[in-house]
């Protein structure tokens, strides 16, 4: 069954620090975010009720504001809230947030002087990006021939709607010469990241990934190579070379939304789902269900058991 589109839903939407009815959800066509890219956001995942790592993701949400130039006018506090009372008012179990930040449209100079901050959060039922298949036997990647821009020409650490609009391209073209998703080297020719995951490759028993230092370090990477650093594989955090490729056994990508997920080819290159794979995917999903570094709508303040 295909969902109707995202704007014809029912339920509520936190905007502005209100809850809209979903529908109600709207923005002028002259909101200067919209036309010159003046917009960050933010992907999390619900697991059993539960935000994972929800205040990691909205203070990364501020930071990123702050490296476009912008304030959000709520607190990590504020908006925190908003989310698990969102997610208990949608009754979400397991799903995704989307918290959004842009300039609003008081004028249309590129200066963003005088433009009003908005700040919006959805939340919907979306268990799984890839099918089941893919997560057991992996994905397949082509190597795009977009990429990504040097920390002097984008704001690279930011999650930047601007920034998006490569990967939309790269993921698009991907997807016409049958790829499951791209993959991006930086502006160096280094390898970088897929459109929207981190990437890292297994090599014997230590597990590789490219220097996060033009692309985003994502909540999920950090969760990862933490995770192995537990489980006692060795970490290597270094610049990789696309002709490197052929040389390593497993690839696997790691994201809020793919969580860890198995890659199966890189363009000629194939890899095993091996062991490394597959036990970091099995510590990532007891991680997201235990609990730890999750907050759930029951800590919410305005839940009974909190007693208001
Ligand atoms: C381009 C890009 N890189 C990496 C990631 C992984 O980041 P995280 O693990 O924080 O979700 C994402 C997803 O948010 C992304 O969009």
């Amino acid at each position: 069954m295909t969902h109707p589109s995202l704007d014809d839903r029912d339920g509520v939407i936190w905007l502005d620090g209100q809850f809209v009815p979903w529908r109600d959800a709207h923005l002028h066509v002259l909101t200067h975010g919209l036309h010159y890219g003046g917009g960050v956001f933010e992907g999390e995942r619900v697991y059993d009720g539960h935000v994972f790592k929800l205040t990691e993701h909205t203070r990364r949400l501020h930071e990123s504001a702050r490296e476009l130039g912008f304030h959000i006018p709520f607190s990590t506090a504020e908006l925190d809230e908003a989310t698990l009372e969102l997610v208990h008012r949608q009754g979400i179990g397991n799903g995704y947030v989307r918290p959004v930040a842009w300039r609003g449209s008081e004028q249309i100079s590129v200066s963003g002087a005088g433009t009003s901050v908005h700040v919006a959060i959805a939340t919907w039922e979306w268990p799984h990006v890839f099918s089941a298949d893919a997560k057991e036997h992996g994905i397949r990647l082509g190597t795009s021939r977009w990429r990504r821009p040097a920390p002097d020409t984008a704001p690279v650490r930011a999650k930047a709607a601007s920034l998006y609009n490569i990967c939309t391209m790269a993921r698009d073209a991907a997807d016409e010469a049958g790829f499951d998703d791209a993959l991006l080297l930086d502006y160096r020719g280094y390898v970088a990241e897929a459109t929207g995951a981190n990437l890292f490759l297994v090599t014997g028993d230590e597990l590789h990934t490219p220097t996060a230092d033009c692309f985003l370090a994502g909540i999920t990477r950090q969760t990862v190579l933490d995770l192995a650093r537990d489980i006692g594989i060795p970490v290597v955090e270094r610049h990789i070379l696309p002709e490197e490729l052929g040389g390593f056994d497993e690839c696997f990508l790691t994201g809020t939304a793919y969580e860890v997920q198995p890659v199966r080819t890189i363009d000629k290159h194939e890899f095993q789902v091996g062991k490394t794979t597959i036990s970091l995917t099995e510590a990532y999903t007891r991680l997201v269900h235990s609990r730890a570094s999750t907050r759930s709508e029951a800590a919410w303040s305005g839940h009974p058991d909190n007693g208001s």
